[in-house]
């Protein structure tokens, strides 16, 4: 399918017409019957308005006129109406049936109509969404949360529109005007020529008042998005508006986006609203005009043009129809004029939205994946169905097809590791580091130095510019990203806890944990004495990111989750910077026994913590400049020595 480039607001029209066809070719391959449906029931509704019209002119032609004129010539009037009832009755009996039939066709399409909108929706939100957990780090660093938001919101809701108003709205105005245009060839031409220079009329005045009101509708949809991105931004950063005091200053930024969006939606609005009232009154001029003309042909006695020939005069029944044909013509066409609007919003957020969809997934090029294993009589390592808490690497050969499987000790190599988040910066330098099965690996340095980056290469949010990372000398490219990860037990730097309970938080880390497993986890993690101690235990609800707990306690669940993961490898980012001290050394108490024969890597802030680290790596400015024991950096004297007795200092 095409993919999109460039900024959505300025779409060029071709991108219209990809995004509309590519909107409807989805829509027909999720529900092909249900449309078809749709469109034969919208045909019975279009055809049926038009009939009343018809009858009218055919009621007044068969049974008034010749009623009256037969009381002129001077019969009596009961009989005359006695003469007229059975063809009166029998067009009332049409006209009732073709009405019944309108409604049903009118209500079977709209709630088919609002099962496909909903439904392909639904689908829309779900692709979306299951697209944007595919989509790598870098997507979230490089664009705006509010942005993304308002996809499932504004963008959502503007196709909503646009399935279920707009396009039936057009499907219904197209049926009912090609009706319209044949009854009236079918009647006089010259009289449809009058409304089709009318029409004319209204098409120019739609074109050019359409064309700048859908500016600003499509402006307006994006500061919609910017003002709830704005919300969002106040709503996580409250704390830090209320300490600085610059409660006036958020709201002279939101005031900002508010009038850009209150300007944008005024002139958009300000221009759709004159349209209606435009057309209509253009819709009355046509009106008299066909008035006019008609009473001037009939007057006249002239022979009538028409689809069926030049023939009889023109009849006032034939007038009337005209009129009424007259009046439902305009207001359809202005009607549809209505739409464009929302036909445009539509489109422009249909185009967001497959943009998302189209943006390319984390490429995952692995094949070696990582299985439960143990040995079996003749020592050979083999597959396990349960845990067996050995942990291998299945390894597919695709020369000879067959698989070999490969112990997993936990021993990590970065060779010459070069890598920038941009290629206008590269982050880290030369790094090699040799880390060997079950030893404790610690990253120090100055804030920015590049420690988190090192493990955000481990585990693969960002693949290096050069160099090599092995894992049990395996390139890490050719394992699977998800076994890569489940490989890793991580305590991120940020903690993020989800709505729902703390056993549901700690559960994260392994969805089959049994609750002694995961009481084990946090007793590990030093968390089962302050949980145990909340209202309801392990049942009490977090809410938004654990805002009920204390930050320390927030990384205590985040330890325990990573425990509960029981994965071979950790790695700790700053994960005891919020414990106080007496804690942190119980949790390092606790965490000792779960690094235990795992390798791990450490990044902390305090030295206190690496010091019984087996490899202390000292980083500044994305390069190592040191490492070593504790007591090697020490004897050194050099960067880590400056550093250990200055923090000492400041203790
Ligand atoms: N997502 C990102 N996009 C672009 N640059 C980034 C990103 N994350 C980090 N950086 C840059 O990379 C460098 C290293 O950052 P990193 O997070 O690795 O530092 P750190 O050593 O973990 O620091 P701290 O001790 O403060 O956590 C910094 O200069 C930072 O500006
Ligand atoms: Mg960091």
């Amino acid at each position: 399918m095409a993919k999109f480039k460039g900024n959505p607001a300025k779409m060029q029209q071709g991108e219209m017409a990809g995004t509309a066809k590519r909107l409807i070719k989805s829509l027909f391959h999720y529900y092909k019957w249900e449309l078809i449906v749709v469109m034969i029931a919208l045909l019975f509704s279009a055809v049926g308005s038009t009939a009343g019209s018809v009858f009218i002119g055919s009621i007044t032609d068969e049974c008034i006129t010749p009623a009256v004129q037969r009381i002129a010539q001077g019969m009596a009037v009961s009989e005359s109406l006695d003469l007229m009832w059975p063809t009166l009755i029998k067009y009332l009996i049409a006209m009732v049936t073709i009405y019944a039939i309108c409604i049903f066709a009118t209500f079977a399409y709209t709630r088919i109509m609002a099962n496909v909108t909903q439904g392909y929706l639904k689908n829309i939100r779900g692709e979306m969404f299951s697209h944007m957990e595919s989509l790598p780090i870098k997507y979230f660093d490089t664009h705006a949360r509010g942005d993304v938001m308002s996809y499932y919101t504004n963008d959502v809701d503007a196709i909503r529109q646009l399935l279920s108003q707009s396009i039936p709205q057009i499907i219904t105005s197209v049926i009912t005007l090609t009706a319209f245009i044949v009854i009236m060839l079918y009647y006089s031409i010259w009289l449809t020529l009058v409304i089709f220079v009318g029409v004319i009329a209204m098409f120019a005045l739609t074109g050019s008042v359409s064309g700048k009101s859908a500016k600003y509708f499509v402006k307006q949809q994006k500061s919609i998005a910017k003002t709830e991105g704005i919300v969002e931004e106040m709503m996580n950063g409250q704390r830090v508006i209320k300490v600085f005091c610059h409660e006036q200053k958020a709201y002279e930024k939101f005031k900002e986006a508010n009038d850009e969006l209150c300007d944008d939606g005024t002139k958009a609005n300000t221009y759709a609203n004159i349209l209606m009232p435009m057309m209509g009154n253009l819709g009355w001029i046509i009106y008299v005009i066909v008035a006019c003309v008609g009473a001037v042909l009939v007057m006249s006695g002239a022979n009538n043009v028409s689809l069926q020939g030049y023939g009889e005069p023109l009849t006032v029944g034939i007038i009337i129809s005209f009129l009424i044909i007259s009046r439902l013509f305009t207001m359809n066409v202005s009607q549809t004029a209505q739409q464009v609007n929302s036909i445009i919003m539509g489109i422009s957020g249909a185009y967001r939205i497959f943009k998302l969809i189209d943006e390319e997934s984390e490429y995952d090029e692995g094949y070696v994946t990582l299985v439960n294993a143990k040995y079996d009589e003749n020592n050979n390592i083999v597959e396990s169905e349960e845990r067996t808490g050995m942990w291998a690497w299945k390894h597919p050969h695709q020369a000879d097809g067959t698989i070999t499987y490969h112990k997993l000790t936990g021993k990590i190599d970065l060779f010459d590791v070069d890598f920038g988040y941009n290629e206008e910066k590269i982050v880290l330098h030369d790094v090699t580091i040799n880390a060997k099965p079950g030893q404790k690996i610690a990253f120090v340095g100055a804030t920015g130095a590049g420690k988190t980056t090192i493990t955000n290469l481990i585990n693969r949010f960002y693949d290096i510019a050069d160099g090599k990372i092995r894992y049990d000398d395996i390139n890490i490219n050719k394992i699977k990203k998800p076994d890569l990860r489940r490989s890793l037990g991580i305590v991120l730097q940020d903690t993020n806890l989800f709505t729902g309970t703390v056993k549901d938080n700690i559960r994260y880390g392994k969805l089959d944990a049994t609750d002694e497993e995961i009481i084990e986890a946090a007793k590990i993690a030093n968390a089962h004495d302050f949980i145990t101690r909340l209202p309801q235990g392990y049942d009490t609800v977090l809410t938004a990111d654990g805002a009920n707990l204390s930050q320390g306690q927030r990384q205590l669940i985040s330890i325990a989750r990573a425990a509960v993961a029981d994965a071979p490898v950790m790695i700790l980012d700053e994960a005891t910077s919020s414990i106080d001290t007496r804690t942190e050394a119980l949790v390092q108490k606790g965490t000792d026994a779960l690094m235990k024969g795992r390798t791990v890597f450490v990044i902390a802030h305090r030295l206190s913590t690496v010091q019984n680290a087996d490899v202390i790596i000292v980083l500044d400015q994305g390069r190592i400049i040191e490492s070593g024991t504790h007591k090697e950096l020490i004897e050194k004297k050099g960067k880590y020595y400056q550093l250990y007795t200055g923090a000492f200092e400041l203790e």
